[in-house]
């Protein structure tokens, strides 16, 4: 009999300083940045976002929201045997968050590692756990997508800081004899990486390059588009399945008008599109599973839903993960 994986709990966490653009505009304005509520909405239908206290770290968000998860899935954390945490802002060079995080819910032995594929972070780890599921390499994993952007943010750049916030998503990925997660598409190209990079690195005891956000917003958004439509009909045909059997899309969160178009390309009416932008801003690989869990929480997201999870981020990454829930 085929082995499949299901996702069997979820779980999240935004930090408690929530940040409205207004209470954004007026802490830039104090430094001489000028944006406005309306500028922001209109471009972006961002409305607010988290934003984590100095001292609290990727694995510390990553590690609540994995909680949360396992407590909806009914499972002690000792049952756990694979950790994967989607990140591109880790607590240190290394080891990886996910190992951090692994102590910090208390257990120790299973594999634990970090995929870096920024905003299409969380679909790759799904993948990459689905795989190791089906393989019989893991029996219940935890995969996550946890991000402080805050720390990574140019404050004197109006483009850019903005539009993305710190939090964290979590599902429990389970073996199941049924599906679950039905097909998934990862693709990258690395000839796109000027266009969103942070060019920082560290060597010889010195942060060398500038440790910032550079993003072409533009460029990014074209790409996007285009990139999104693509995994999403790759994977619907993986899986034998049409645009019609999507109950629910969950794009990566980055800006409403991507949304909108990746919506209108798949035939998709809004009011089946997962829109937490506006409350969170760009969370980059902890988007995905943060839009999945409010939506699960507030009941509109039910048992045997068929949902399209899809990111796009910098590399240029891209890819989609399609599931019965
Ligand atoms: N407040 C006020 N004005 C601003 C701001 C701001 N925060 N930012 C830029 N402006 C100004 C610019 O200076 C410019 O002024 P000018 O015409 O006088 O020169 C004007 O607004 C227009 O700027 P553009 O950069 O052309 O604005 P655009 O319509 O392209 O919107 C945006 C910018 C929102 C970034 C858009 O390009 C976009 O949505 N790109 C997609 C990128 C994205 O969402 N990235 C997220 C990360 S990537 C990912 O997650 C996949």
């Amino acid at each position: 009999m085929r082995r499949y994986s299901r996702i069997t709990g979820t779980g999240s966490y935004l930090p408690p300083r929530r940040l409205t653009n207004a209470d954004l505009a007026a802490e830039l304005a104090a430094k001489g940045v000028e944006t406005s509520d309306e500028w922001i909405v209109e471009r972006t239908g961002i409305r607010a976002r988290h934003f984590a206290a100095p001292d609290v770290t990727t694995s510390d968000l990553g590690a609540q929201a994995a909680r949360q998860a396992l407590e909806a899935a009914s499972i002690p954390a000792s049952d756990i045997d694979l950790i994967i945490v989607a990140t591109s802002t880790p607590d240190m060079v290394f080891p990886s968050a996910a190992c951090i995080l692994q102590n910090k819910l208390g257990i120790g032995g299973c594999a634990a590692f970090d995929v870096q594929a920024v905003c299409s972070g969380f679909v790759y780890a799904l993948t990459v756990a689905d795989s190791m599921i089906q393989t019989g390499a893991a029996n219940k994993a935890l995969v996550i997508g946890a991000e402080v952007f805050s720390r990574i943010l140019d404050f004197s750049d109006r483009t850019t800081c903005v539009l993305f916030g710190d939090g964290a998503g979590a599902v429990v990925l389970e073996a199941s004899d049924t599906p679950g997660i039905l097909a998934s598409d990862l693709h990258a190209d690395g000839k796109h990486v000027g266009i969103l990079c942070v060019p920082g690195t560290v060597s010889g005891g010195q942060v060398l390059g500038d440790p910032v956000l550079k993003m072409d917003g533009q460029a990014v958004f074209k790409l996007a588009v285009g990139v999104l439509e693509d995994a999403a009909r790759a994977t619907l045909a993986k899986a034998g399945k049409t645009e019609a059997d999507i109950d629910w899309l969950i794009p990566h969160q980055a800006n409403i008008r991507i949304m909108q178009s990746t919506a209108k390309k798949l035939k998709l009416p809004m009011d089946k599109v997962v829109v937490t932008v506006d409350q969170h801003g760009n969370t980059s690989a902890a988007s995905i599973p943060l839009a999945l869990d409010a939506w699960v929480r507030n009941g509109k997201i039910k048992k045997g839903d068929t949902l399209m999870l899809e990111g796009v981020g910098g590399g240029f990454t891209w890819g989609a993960v399609l599931l019965d829930f």
